[in-house]
């Protein structure tokens, strides 16, 4: 039971996966890690993101976590195998629970994976809808221009509406019914990206997925806290401290920021 869940994530985006864990397991610890001096990993190889998470995953390591979640949607993609085979902790990523949602929401028709240029070449959200269920066509867009939209806080003006637009009509009106919001910044946009696929299509969140599989991995272990212990201790970690974090982090989270520390891992 003892030993907070560490997460991480490239930067500020983690937050709605954290966010998403605080909500369903309130009484746990948890320490985050945002890797802000190296952001963007929705840009780089495969070989950089494996290198720059092993760093994240040594350091909350050295917390003592009993559970690991890999919040960022890019090295969840290209990543975890590499930090599974490292850790003896249980790990959860957000594309599997992403995929398994999506795979169970379909009614059979299209899935439209969004996500960075990485996760996006990487197939892994594809490869693991169609592991799941193979008679789905899966299709993806990486829409980088996101991410910067959900930090300005520009998430529901008429450049985010148009944004969405240009990236998503093409595929409206051609069978998607269910579409996976696959990074961490996306869950900001959910109306306007809602708005510009059209109607009948299911959204899924993978950092909400997420936080259902880190309370179904702590409960078959028996390591779950109990609600009447109280609320859980929270600690925030970032490579690179500036006050953008802060109050990006704010906007993300819905509320102040607590215990911000700045750690040289880099
Ligand atoms: N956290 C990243 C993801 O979910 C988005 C930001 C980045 O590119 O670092 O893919």
């Amino acid at each position: 039971v003892t030993g907070p869940i560490g997460v991480f994530d490239s930067g500020v985006g983690g937050l709605t996966v954290y966010r998403a864990i605080h909500e369903e397991l309130p009484s746990e610890d948890l320490v985050y890690l945002g890797d802000t001096a190296r952001l963007p990993y929705g840009t780089k190889s495969r070989e950089t993101v494996v290198r720059y998470s092993m760093k994240n995953v040594e350091f909350l390591l050295s917390h003592g976590i009993k559970l690991l979640v890999v919040a960022c949607n890019t090295a969840s993609a290209l990543a975890l195998d590499e930090i599974r085979q490292a850790v003896d902790v249980p790990v959860v990523g957000v594309v599997e629970p992403g995929a398994e949602a999506a795979a169970a929401a379909s009614r059979g028709g299209e899935v439209l994976v969004i996500g960075t240029e990485s996760t996006v070449r990487s197939g892994a959200y594809e490869k693991a809808i169609l592991e799941r269920r193979p008679t789905l066509r899966v299709l993806q867009k990486a829409c980088p221009l996101f991410v910067p939209l959900a930090e300005e806080g520009w998430v529901d003006n008429v450049v985010a509406r148009e944004a969405a637009r240009i990236y998503l009509e093409p595929f409206r009106g051609r069978g998607v019914d269910t579409l996976v919001l696959g990074c961490t910044h996306y869950p900001l946009l959910r109306n306007v990206i809602a708005e510009a696929i059209g109607p009948g299509v299911v959204l899924v969140d993978s950092a909400r997925e997420a936080a259902r599989s880190v309370r179904a991995a702590l409960a078959s272990a028996l390591r779950i806290r109990q609600s009447d212990w109280g609320p859980g201790e929270k600690h925030f970690f970032v490579t690179d401290a500036s006050e953008r974090f802060r109050s990006v982090a704010e906007t993300f989270l819905g509320g102040p920021i607590e215990r911000l520390e700045r750690v040289d891992i880099v």
